[in-house]
Order: structure tokens, then sequence, then C-alpha cells
């Protein structure tokens, strides 16, 4: 299956909403998506697209701030079409846009008891960082802070 992945338009708002909902249990507004793509500056959108009818199947949206770090915001794949390697897909290209600039380390936050995105960040050779005391609503739950360094040393 050949994935597109591309930048997001203000046209693929219903579809990122429509996975988001089934993805999240406190999921972000259609409003939040929009001030995200319109905001122009150091917020990045991208979706991947299924080769047929190009259907927007996952998303991840993050910051680049001042060229020195980038910030993963929100990641999340149609469930349909999860363990497809599409998720990884999207954090790749997130890696090399960051490498392409300089930047030597990707962060984000993930629930504590999301075991599932704990796993594939895992596997994706992230690492905790830090805990972000009561981050999350509904229910109100810890962050866990992940970060991957892109330099040979990532001892820490
Ligand atoms: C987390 C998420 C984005 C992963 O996307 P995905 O496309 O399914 O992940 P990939 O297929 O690229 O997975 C790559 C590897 O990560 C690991 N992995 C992914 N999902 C996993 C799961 N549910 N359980 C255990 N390991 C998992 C596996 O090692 C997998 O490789 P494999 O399938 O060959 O074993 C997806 O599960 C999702 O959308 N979850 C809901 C939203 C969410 O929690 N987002 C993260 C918020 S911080």
């Amino acid at each position: 299956m050949t994935i597109r992945i591309r930048r997001m338009t203000l046209k693929d708002i219903d579809a990122i909403f429509a996975i988001e909902r089934v993805s999240f249990s406190d999921p972000w507004s259609k409003r939040a998506f929009m001030s995200e793509l319109v905001e122009r500056g150091f917020n990045f959108s991208i979706v991947a697209e299924a080769p047929k009818g190009r259907k927007v199947i996952g998303y991840c949206l993050f910051w680049i701030i001042e060229d020195d770090e980038t910030h993963i915001t929100n990641i999340a794949i149609n469930p349909e079409f999860r363990r497809q390697g599409i998720g990884k897909l999207l954090i790749d290209e997130v890696i090399q846009r960051s490498r392409d600039k300089g930047i030597p380390s990707v962060t984000l936050e993930v629930r504590e008891s999301n075991t599932a995105a704990r796993e594939f960040y895992d596997r994706l050779g992230f690492a905790e960082a830090g805990r972000r005391k009561g981050y999350y609503r509904k229910p109100v739950e810890d962050a866990i802070i992940l970060r991957m360094m892109f330099e040979e040393d990532s001892s820490e």
C-alpha cells in the first residue's frame, strides 16, 4: 500500500475530526485544528492519504520552535488502518524535517495509561524525559514526557 504524506489543509478538517473523536477521550475541537492551520508560523500539520480515493487515514501536528526544538502536539491513525506502519511514516516525516533543520530532538506528551501509544513510541526509540502532573482532563491524568535524540549519544 503506497501511502502519501502531504500538508494538511482546511478541507481535511472533517475527516481528521472523525478520527480524532474515536481516538481520544478528550478530543481537540475542530476550531483547535483550524487555528493550528491558520496561524502559520511554528505550527506544521501533515496527513497520510490512502492510495484509493485519497482518503485521509492519519495526521500529525507539530511545532518547530526557533529551529531548535520539535514538539509533536497530536497524532492519530484511523483505527481500521492501525498497525500498518502509518504512524511510523508520519513520525519519520517529522524526524526528517527536523533533521533537515539541524534540530537535535523531538519531544511529546503521552497519557500515562495510553499503553498502545507508549509501546509505539518505545519501539520508535523515544525515551522518558519527565512527567507533567494532572496534565490531561477526562479523566485527569499525568502526562509522560518523551524525547527522541537524533545524535549518537541517546543515553540520557
Ligand atoms: C499510537 C498510534 C498513532 C500508532 O499508529 P500506528 O499506525 O498503528 O502505528 P505503526 O503501525 O506505525 O506501529 C509501529 C510499531 O509500534 C508498535 N505499536 C503500535 N501500536 C501498538 C499497539 N497498539 N500495541 C503494541 N505495540 C504497538 C509496534 O511495535 C508497531 O510495529 P508492528 O506493528 O510491526 O509490531 C495509533 O495507535 C493511534 O492512532 N492511537 C490513538 C491516538 C493516540 O493515542 N495517539 C498518541 C497520542 S500521544
